[in-house]
C-alpha cells in the first residue's frame, strides 16, 4: 500500500469512548503514535491506561470510536487478539505473557509454531530464529541462557525481553508495554529499558506506560498524560525536563484535589 505522509503514524485513535455500563473509562480518545516513536503513556490508578490497551489489543471493543494501524482502518466490530497480532499490533504484559514451564525457543512461536509439510514442527528453523532474535535483535547476555533454557530460570527483566523479541519478530508496528518493570529491581529495570531502545532502534513504535516517571522520560519521545479517561497533556520531550513534568504532574494531581474537596 502507498503510504501518504498523512498516514505514516503507527496508530491513530479517533474519538475513541468506553463505557462499562454508566461507567465512562474513555472519553473521546485523540491519539496518534509515529511510526517510529516510544510515547510515555502517564496516569494514575484508573486513569483508563489498561483500557486503552485492551481496546488496542482487541480483548473488548470500544463503545466508538475509530482506530488506524499503520494508515489501514480497523474493522472494530470484527477485531479480536488474533486481528490485532495480523495489524502489527502487539502486548508485552507483566510476566503473564510466558509460559514459565516451556523452554525459550518454544515459547517464542507459541500459538504461531512454523511447521513443516505434514504438519511436523520446524523445530531447527524456529531455534535458528529465536537465537538469532535474542542474540542480535534483543542483544541477550543472559550467563548461561540459551534458546533451550526454561522460562521459570529467566529473570524479571529477561522474561520482558523475551516477549519484546517476540514482538519484534512478528512484525510488530506498534508494540504496547503496559507496566513492564513492576516488581523487577533496579539492575532488570535497567534491561527492560535497553530493550526498549531496541525497540526504537528497530524503527518500531511504542506505547510505554509506567509509574516510574524517570524511566518513561529517559525512553520516550513523547509524554501523554491521562486522567479519569480523558487526554488532559501531550507533550513531545523537547518540550520538557524530567523536573517539570514531575513538578507538572504534581501540580495537575493537587489542582485535582482541591477540585473534588471543593
Ligand atoms: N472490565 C471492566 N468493567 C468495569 N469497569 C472497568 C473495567 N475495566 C476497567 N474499568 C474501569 O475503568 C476505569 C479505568 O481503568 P483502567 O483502564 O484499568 O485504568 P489504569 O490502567 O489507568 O489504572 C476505572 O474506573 C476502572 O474501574
Ligand atoms: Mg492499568
Amino acid at each position: 500500500m502507498a503510504e501518504s505522509p498523512v498516514e505514516r503514524n503507527a496508530l491513530r485513535m479517533v474519538n475513541i469512548e468506553k463505557y462499562f455500563g454508566l461507567v465512562c473509562a474513555l472519553r473521546k480518545i485523540n491519539l496518534e503514535v509515529g511510526s517510529n516513536e516510544i510515547v510515555g503513556l502517564i496516569g494514575d490508578n484508573g486513569a483508563g491506561k489498561s483500557t486503552m490497551v485492551k481496546i488496542l489489543t482487541g480483548v473488548f471493543p470500544p463503545t466508538s470510536g475509530e482506530i488506524y494501524i499503520a494508515g489501514n482502518k480497523v474493522d472494530l466490530r470484527n477485531y479480536n487478539v488474533k486481528r490485532a497480532h495480523e495489524h502489527g499490533v502487539e502486548t508485552v504484559y507483566q510476566d503473564k505473557s510466558l509460559g514459565e514451564k516451556q523452554v525459550l525457543w518454544r515459547n517464542f512461536f507459541i500459538g504461531r509454531e512454523i511447521t513443516l509439510p505434514f504438519g511436523f514442527l520446524n523445530v531447527k528453523k524456529e531455534k535458528e530464529i529465536a537465537n538469532e532474535i535474542m542474540v542480535n535483535t534483543i542483544g541477550f547476555r543472559g550467563k548461561g541462557i540459551t534458546v533451550d533454557s526454561k522460562v521459570s530460570k529467566l529473570s524479571g527483566g529477561e522474561r520482558q525481553g523475551v516477549a519484546i523479541g517476540r514482538a519484534m519478530h512478528f512484525e510488530a508496528e506498534l508494540i504496547i508495554l503496559d507496566e513492564p518493570t513492576v516488581a523487577l529491581s533496579l539492575k532488570e529495570v535497567a534491561k527492560v529499558l535497553n530493550f526498549v531502545h531496541k525497540i526504537k532502534e528497530a524503527g518500531k513504535a511504542c506505547i510505554y506506560i509506567s509509574h516510574a516517571m524517570a524511566d518513561v522520560y529517559e525512553i520516550s519521545d513523547r509524554f501523554v498524560i491521562m486522567d479519569r479517561g480523558e487526554i488532559v497533556a501531550d507533550m513531545a520531550k523537547k518540550e520538557i525536563s524530567l523536573k517539570a513534568l514531575d513538578e507538572f504532574l504534581l501540580e495537575y494531581s493537587h489542582g485535582m484535589k482541591d477540585k473534588v474537596e471543593l
